[in-house]
């Protein structure tokens, strides 16, 4: 009498799937899923355990008994497989909410930027000139010295090139990192013949370095040349152009210099923008004198239209330049050119 028949065969495995359903909706991860598997298919699994009896049925019994042994292996297999595509599913969605964004919450607003201060006091400058009528033009930063220097009435061995002492690369034509934005003056009137009436916003570069001077600096150059440019012409448009800056009534003084490149040559001050023109002793802007140079100007020197080409009988004109980062520095009493060019978002943050 063999142990076993096809009827227990058929409940064991009846009672193996029954234990198997029961348990796989609890499963909460892969690994418990994998160990639930191997408990009924594994090495020592209920199953394969089952299979091992097989031998104790009678001989014609075994095919039933296999092929419901296979089937219960094939539907082990293939419900632990649509549990493991669930866990898999239910780890992205939770993946996915982890990493969500909550778009019913309050954004955080891109800072805005804002302008530096050297590019806010450009930007007036150029306004109020380009309202006089004057046309932009521009210059390269690297010079030859003959636009630099020599045409501008400063020969190899002027003892004025000292003042601009400059960077110079070893090249042919001796170039420069040019020292003031008068070259475009020169470049201008090469170009085509006057009336011009232009101003050349540019950075410049000079060999000094303190809390007053940068090697790096930004000027704009100013030319005027036409028939009958006067001196009268040269003050009424800076008058009307530093009480654009600074205010209608600000003071202006123009005072005698030299310039190589223009014939009567003048410097401009304003009041002292820190104790007025009564002055303050120990003032570190106007060192106790009420005044504060703010530019260079002058006639253009006939040495410069000979330069280029022009007859210095028949054409007159002025020219000016100014420093910008100096009248930044006035109009809100900063005290340090180097701040411009540190790159402190506090320091910018200020105006
Ligand atoms: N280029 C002169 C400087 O840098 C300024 C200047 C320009 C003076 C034009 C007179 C006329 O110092």
């Amino acid at each position: 009498m063999p142990a076993m028949t096809i009827e227990d065969i058929s409940a064991a495995v009846a009672g193996i799937l029954a234990r198997l359903r029961e348990r796989l909706p609890d499963v909460a991860g892969e690994p418990e899923l994998q160990a639930l598997v191997a408990s009924f298919t594994g090495k020592k699994g209920e199953l394969t355990l089952l299979l091992a009896q097989m031998k104790d049925l009678p001989a014609d019994a075994r095919p039933e008994a296999g092929r419901i042994m296979n089937e219960a292996k094939n539907a082990i297999a293939r419900e632990a497989g649509e549990v493991l595509d669930r866990l898999k599913a239910r780890r992205v969605e939770q993946a996915m909410a982890a990493a969500a964004v909550d778009v019913t919450l309050p954004g955080f607003g891109a800072s805005p930027g804002r302008l530096h201060p050297l590019r806010e006091t450009l930007d007036e400058i150029v306004h109020v000139f380009t309202c006089l009528g004057f046309d932009i033009a521009e210059g390269p930063e690297i010079e030859t010295d003959w636009h630099n220097f020599e045409a501008l009435g400063f020969p190899p061995d002027h003892p004025a090139r000292q003042m601009q002492a400059t960077f110079f690369v070893d090249s042919p034509d001796r170039l420069v990192l040019r020292t003031h934005t008068s070259p475009v003056q020169v470049r201008r009137m090469l170009a085509g013949p006057p009336p011009v009436k232009i101003i050349a916003p540019g950075v410049v570069y000079r060999h000094d370095d303190d809390p007053t001077h940068s090697p790096m600096f930004i000027q704009v150059e100013g030319l005027m040349v036409d028939d009958h440019t006067t001196m009268a012409d040269l003050k009424g448009t800076l008058e009307l152009f530093l009480g654009e800056m600074f205010g209608r009534d600000v003071p202006v003084r123009f005072r005698a210099s030299f310039f190589p490149f223009t014939e009567p040559s003048g410097e401009v001050d304003i009041a002292c923008p820190v104790c007025g023109t009564a002055g303050r002793a120990g003032c570190p802007v106007c060192k106790g004198s009420g005044w504060t140079e703010i530019l260079g100007c002058g006639q253009v020197d006939p040495v410069v239209f000979e330069s280029v080409g022009l007859d210095p009988e028949r054409w007159q004109g002025f020219a000016f330049g100014l420093g910008v980062d100096r009248m930044t520095m006035f109009k809100h009493g900063i005290d340090s050119i180097q701040h411009f060019y540190r790159n402190d978002p506090r320091f910018i943050r200020q105006f």
